[in-house]
């Protein structure tokens, strides 16, 4: 995992013409933590607003704070700064920021992962959460035009029980979600502790993804487990599946589709004389992947085209790469057959007309 925990530059961009491309694009995004998306700005005003006081003199103090060099590190400083989350207005802001962000870079459709056990701990109904993301949800896709859907994350350090506890209380909004995740320190946490979650998601008609975190321990283990007993519909990162050509396999022959997040996961590194571009490495074993930005207010707020124009930066992507990245985005929605159909239509549209200007 890449030492990131500090505000970044504004990416370097080698190519202008790839970037412009990739800003005008129409795109998807699978793997983004709301709460991931709080600014530090915005944890001020919520903090204002709730009568909360922050250890924090002032916002520049704050982003300095955000330093981490492995996931339990990444996910102490992403805990404690969703605090100030309190009121169903608090869950509306934060999802009507990050929705407008994304719509300004082309984002037309968004899948986005939310953490209720953390929400519920400190007191706040699941009506509150839920029903502030909800509204924000309707609101931009009619003021912006984004469409999105909400996956509820099991955060998997916590209990079983807490987690099965926050299913059934989200399922009583099950008009609201589209699928189920698991999130949070891997640690001790295999995806088979979450059997029973992820049926009891089925049955309901919830679709299922999971994290397998870069460099985590018996993270292949983990990946097959999440592909062969589980099920996943999709993988959250998954990048050392590379070191596997019977699991690379496996994933190729079910069309799996990757949320791959390289600001956070774009190396492989353990035990690796030299680390590895885990989207380079993906992309050359046939796999099929998505790029997303995870976390992006703690990961020097680099949002989706941020991240896209890094990755090409860094992985020599070519522009056929980045249409197949994008494609690939569409192609792995939770939606029905005709809408996704109708997004590449977009994205084609876009491709022929910047192929022949
Ligand atoms: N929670 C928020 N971001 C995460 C990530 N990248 N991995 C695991 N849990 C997370
Ligand atoms: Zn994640």
């Amino acid at each position: 995992m890449a030492t990131i925990g500090r505000a970044r530059a504004v990416a370097p961009v080698k190519d202008a013409a790839l970037a412009r491309f990739i800003a005008g694009m129409p795109k998807a995004e699978y793997h983004v933590h709301l709460e991931g998306t709080l600014e530090a700005e915005m944890k001020f005003a919520l903090a204002r607003r709730n009568g909360l006081q922050l250890p924090f003199a002032d916002v520049a103090a704050m982003k300095a704070s955000y330093r981490y060099h492995d996931l339990p590190s990444f996910l102490a400083i992403y805990y404690d700064g969703m605090k100030v989350l309190l009121r169903e207005q608090d869950f509306y802001d934060l999802t009507y920021a990050y929705l407008a962000k994304a719509a300004a870079q082309n984002v037309i459709y968004t899948e986005m992962f939310f953490d209720p056990q953390e929400h519920l701990k400190r007191g706040v109904p699941m009506a509150a959460v839920i029903g502030g993301i909800s509204r924000a949800r309707r609101d931009a896709r009619t003021r912006l035009g984004i469409r999105s859907q909400l996956i509820l994350c099991f955060v998997r350090d916590l209990s079983a029980q807490s987690a099965m506890d926050a299913l059934d209380t989200g399922l009583a909004f099950r008009k609201d979600l589209v699928g189920v995740g698991l999130d949070s320190d891997e640690a001790g946490n295999p995806p088979e502790k979450f059997r029973a979650h992820f049926a009891k998601a089925r049955a309901h008609g919830l679709r299922v993804t999971a994290h397998c975190d870069v460099d985590q321990d018996d993270t292949l283990g983990h990946i097959r487990t999440a592909l062969l007993d589980l099920k996943v519909d999709r993988i959250d990162h998954g990048g050392n599946i590379v070191e596997s050509p019977e699991l690379v396999a496996l994933a190729r022959q079910r069309g799996m589709f990757f949320t791959v997040c390289p600001t956070f996961s774009g190396t492989l590194r353990k035990g690796l004389a030299t680390p590895v571009d885990v989207v380079r490495a993906m992309l050359d074993a046939g796999l099929n992947v998505t790029i997303s930005s995870d976390d992006p207010a703690y990961m020097g707020s680099e949002y989706l085209d941020d991240v896209l124009i890094r990755a090409a930066d860094r992985s020599a992507l070519t522009r056929t790469e980045i249409v197949t990245l994008a494609r690939n985005g569409f192609r792995a929605a939770w939606l029905p057959e005709a809408e996704k159909q109708a997004m590449l239509a977009r994205l084609n549209a876009y491709v022929q007309r910047a192929d022949h200007s």
